[in-house]
């Protein structure tokens, strides 16, 4: 075991490392016949990456980055790894007594939180809910494997592999719903998101096995993303089966990023000696709360600076102590401070231990086209592969979407000189619009367009250990 006492060959590998990929395929099934995908599961089990398998692809492909100098050579080391999870519907389907997860969102489903707390758009109220989604997410979903590797010849031919194990066509124990592909971007946009953005910075750092964290948020405790360890809130409540697993939220979330362009541009801030990209891209930032390249604005709030990007000990050490009830340097809604407001609680002594998600998204769809530059609007879909890991969804994904970001009086300080408004990038709801975007004057209030992140499907799952895998699913 590792020094936490972490069982890394029992938890998968996608929640505490993170599978390597330059590509995953989200592979979404009912299972069609229970008592013969008890019997399949058993032979795909073998598949399953742990967290064990991951750190040793993770030397396996800085020896090749070594030889090579520098760079992961598609073809040249391939990697690839599966992980699975299920939903309450799976777990019911399977016959699987899954209450001790408690969890009320994972108990309830996306489809209907989504009405109730995420404020998706859709018809229909309360069970009834039907959100604005793509087809297969209005199904019942049962599980999803998860297949990321280096390249698509890779996780194809797992794919194929996996849909042997669990028999084709009318013989089969699963019925596929809608596979979606995610590819990292080309080229130096490699870990950048759609609008442009560096992403996957800011993970927690958990006590016990990441062993020298740089300097940022303060590393937690692994039960705030694995059950059964401290930090998990209903550590003393859970079935034995349930340790060693955590809750993945998944969204499939559409990035309008010709129309967020367009905004940014019609929008610009002005200074003296500022050109309209200039004041375009400090916009941006202070939407974000980070420059492009993913420098935070609460270090470096007037220019990019890349030598603080490149430094892991300076990217993600801020804390907005500067600034507690004051937004000059960084708007209150600004994405980052929505999603970890940091030093806005920690000063008032309130943790964010049981709040912290683990990031795990890959973008999807074709770079913006000339065609679409042009008309400032969006032809062909694409976004993030949006996915996170915790020990609660309720105090994890669904918190931070629901209180924090979509609420316009989150901080909600004493002293609050303005009412921070919606997070610009994910915030939902009938008024988008926040205050601090101009540092000159942060009671200006700057309304949005409609939704630049357009949600199109999701579903809360768990992703068991490998010993629940064999000794309660398989047969
Ligand atoms: C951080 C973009 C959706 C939660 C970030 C960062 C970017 C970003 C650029 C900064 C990089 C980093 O710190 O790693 C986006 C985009 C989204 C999206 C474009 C949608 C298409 C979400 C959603 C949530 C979320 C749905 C949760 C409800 C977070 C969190 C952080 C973060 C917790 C780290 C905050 C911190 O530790 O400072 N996101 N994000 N994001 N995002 Fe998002």
């Amino acid at each position: 075991p590792a020094p936490s006492g972490l069982n890394l060959k029992n938890i998968q590998g996608d929640i505490l490392s993170g599978l390597p990929k330059k590509t995953e395929t989200w592979y979404f099934f009912q299972i069609s016949n229970p008592t013969k995908f008890r019997k399949d599961f058993r032979n795909f089990i073998p598949l399953v990456k742990s967290a064990d398998g991951v750190l040793e692809d993770r030397k396996a492909i800085d020896k090749h980055k070594r030889q090579q100098g520098g760079g992961w050579k598609p073809h040249l080391i391939p990697i690839a790894g599966v992980n699975v999870s299920f939903s309450h519907f799976g777990f019911q389907k399977l016959g699987i007594d899954d209450a001790k997860l408690i969890d009320t969102a994972f108990l309830t489903g996306q489809r209907i939180d989504a009405g109730a707390n995420l404020g998706d758009k859709g018809t229909g109220t309360g069970p009834n809910f039907v959100p604005d989604w793509e087809e297969p997410f209005k199904q019942e979903i049962h599980g999803v494997f998860i297949i990321a590797g280096e390249s698509h010849p890779t996780v194809d031919k797992k794919i194929q592999h996996i849909e042997q194990i669990f028999g084709l066509g009318n013989a089969s124990s699963i019925k596929k719903l809608i596979a979606i592909r995610g590819d990292v971007r080309p080229g130096a946009l490699s870990a950048h998101e759609h609008f442009g953005y560096l992403d996957g910075i800011s993970n927690p750092s958990i006590i016990g096995f990441d062993t020298n964290p740089p300097l940022g948020p303060a590393p937690i405790r692994a039960g705030a993303i694995i059950l059964g360890h401290d930090g998990d809130l209903n550590k003393d409540n859970r079935a034995p089966w349930m340790v060693d697993g955590s809750f993945l939220a998944f969204r499939w979330l559409f990035q309008k990023v010709p129309e967020f362009d367009d905004f940014l541009n019609r929008n610009a801030l002005q200074g003296p000696g500022m050109t309209r990209q200039q004041g375009a891209d400090l916009l941006g930032a202070r939407l974000v709360g980070r420059w492009k390249s993913g420098a935070p604005i609460d270090i470096t709030p007037f220019d990019d600076d890349l030598e603080i990007a490149a430094d892991p000990n300076r990217i993600n050490n801020f804390h907005f102590t500067a600034e507690t009830n004051f937004q000059k340097l960084c708007p209150f809604a600004a994405h980052v401070r929505k999603t970890l407001p940091r030093a806005d609680l920690e000063f008032r002594g309130i943790s964010l231990e049981k709040n912290r998600i683990v990031r795990r998204g890959i973008q999807f769809g074709p770079e913006v086209t000339k065609q679409e530059k042009v008309a400032k609007k969006t032809f062909h879909g694409r976004g993030l592969l949006f996915a996170c890991y915790q020990s609660s969804l309720t105090d994890g994904f669904q918190f931070i979407q629901q209180s924090w970001a979509n609420n316009p009086t989150f901080p909600p300080f004493e002293t609050t000189p303005e009412t921070p408004g919606l997070d610009p990038i994910i915030g939902q709801g009938p008024n988008r619009e926040l205050s601090g975007y101009d540092p000159n004057d942060p009671s200006k209030v700057l309304k949005l367009d409609d939704l630049w992140v357009v949600p199109r499907g999701g579903e809360y799952f768990f992703s068991p250990s490998i010993k629940a895998m064999k000794d309660l699913i398989a047969a």
